[in-house]
């Protein structure tokens, strides 16, 4: 993620947990050292037509390779937030955008948030997820997230309940067999996997 893409990651955040307001402070998310946020970006045409190209852009190098005219601006599909919680990559936030949804976006986002965890030295991945969302619980799941216990009333909003979800140590070898295996299983399916951290 870029500053450049605040707004249209703060309108995916307000249409994804409508009605509430998280209000997430990306500029200072992205000064954090212990943070990382990971965007989709969709060129427009790809976008119209549902062809996804994927950037999960960290400084956004790759960003200038795409745009080749202003008017092939970039658009935003779906953003993930990964703080550095000691040995943890603990996932912040997660969402794509509602007519991007069911097309396998949210698990590359989830790839992307595991790989950069791993390529930094975290030993596991963590979250928490409210007890009812279950599309989000079942995506965490086919990575091999577990549950790990409940925070009662977690959500000050409406004291709903939070899962707590993480994963085995993902530096081991039955791990890294799993997840390769996923993305593997994700490109036979036919999606792209151009992930670029
Ligand atoms: C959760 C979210 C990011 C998933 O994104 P998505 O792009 O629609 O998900 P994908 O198409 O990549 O689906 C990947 C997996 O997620 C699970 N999943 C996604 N949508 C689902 C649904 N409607 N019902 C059940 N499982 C679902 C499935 O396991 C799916 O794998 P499968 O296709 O092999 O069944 C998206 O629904 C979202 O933005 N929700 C609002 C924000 C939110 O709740 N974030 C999580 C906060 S913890």
């Amino acid at each position: 993620m870029k500053s450049q893409d605040i707004d249209q990651v703060t309108g995916i955040e307000k249409e994804a947990f409508y009605p509430l307001t998280i209000g997430t402070s990306f500029t200072i998310q992205l000064r954090n050292k212990y943070s990382r946020y990971l965007v989709i970006e969709t060129r427009p045409e790809s976008a119209m037509s549902a062809q996804l190209s994927m950037v999960a852009g960290l400084f956004g190098i790759i960003r200038n390779l795409f745009i080749k005219s202003p008017s092939e601006a970039v658009n935003i599909a779906g953003y993930v937030g990964i703080w550095f919680q000691g040995s943890e990559g603990h996932i912040s936030e997660i969402a794509v955008k509602k007519r991007f949804r069911g097309k396998g976006l949210g698990e590359l986002l989830l790839i992307g948030a595991i790989r950069i965890s791993i390529s930094n030295g975290l030993q596991m991945m963590g979250l928490e997820v409210r007890a009812s969302n279950v599309q989000a619980q079942k995506l965490y799941q086919k990575y091999y997230f577990q549950e790990n216990g409940i925070r009662k009333g977690y959500y000050s909003n409406d004291k709903e309940d939070a899962v707590i979800m993480a994963t085995e140590l993902i530096h081991s070898n039955d791990y890294q067999r799993k997840f390769l295996d996923r993305q593997r299983q994700y490109l036979d399916s036919g999606k792209q996997l151009n992930i670029n951290i």
